[in-house]
């Protein structure tokens, strides 16, 4: 294998001028979720979530962005699991969308809330039967002896909600992320990639600054 140094490539998929950057950022986020779904990628909704706990110590993983409304970015995981945790006690977020293949990163930084529970019971009856029953199987982030006990577990959720409708479980739900800044980066030649930061300054509108790469 090469040695990790020399691992580069050059960036030389276009640019992202102030005359092709849209003056809304959500707009110029769909513009580009649409290219990311268009080009194939694999999980184009998939994001890596940071948070921060008590102790000041970040965490991060990967989610599905499973909507934007009302401005707000929207995902769903378990309410006992360590990014929930680290949530409820620090409303501070930031996301981050890697395309790769575009050449292309989104960031978001703002604060995140609790999604009222209609919409957790709404989005968690259109998941597939089997995401239903795993959510009710896994206390996510907490440790299981092995994976026989995790597939005893489901078959025990199984059982039990035979021939039943599904509810959410109340230690599951969704997050909705406002922003306060939203960052837009392609890649450059020479490493001189383009980079427009969004600020928000008040509720229906943004400030846009060209950041140095
Ligand atoms: C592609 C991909 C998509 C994922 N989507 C979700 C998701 O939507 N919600 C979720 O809770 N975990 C999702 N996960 C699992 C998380 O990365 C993570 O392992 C889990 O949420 C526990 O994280 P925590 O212990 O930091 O809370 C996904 C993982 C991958 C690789």
């Amino acid at each position: 294998m090469q040695p990790l140094s020399q691992i580069r490539r050059e960036y030389s998929q276009g640019h992202l001028t102030e005359a092709s950057l849209l003056t809304d950022p959500y707009a110029q986020f769909d513009k580009w979720m649409a290219d990311a779904v268009e080009a194939g990628l694999p999980d184009p909704t998939a994001m890596t979530v940071a948070t921060v706990n008590s102790q000041g110590q970040p965490s991060q993983r990967i989610v599905l962005l499973k909507d934007v409304m009302d401005g707000c970015f929207v995902f769903y995981t378990n309410l006992g699991s360590r990014k929930a945790r680290d949530l409820l006690t620090n409303s501070k977020i930031s996301l981050h969308f890697p395309w790769h293949i575009l050449e292309r990163q989104v960031l978001v930084r703002g604060s995140a809330s609790l999604l009222p529970r209609q919409d957790v019971q709404h989005y968690f009856s259109s998941r597939p039967l089997s995401s239903q029953l795993a959510a009710w199987t896994s206390k996510q982030s907490q440790s299981i002896e092995s994976r026989d006990a995790l597939l005893s577990r489901f078959e025990d959720t199984k059982t039990k909600f035979s021939g039943k409708e599904i509810p959410a479980p109340e230690f599951w739900g969704g997050f909705k992320i406002i922003p306060q800044e939203i960052e837009f980066w392609q890649g450059g030649e020479h490493r001189l990639h383009d980079r427009f930061l969004f600020s928000r300054e008040n509720s229906s509108h943004w400030s846009i600054q060209r950041l140095m790469p």
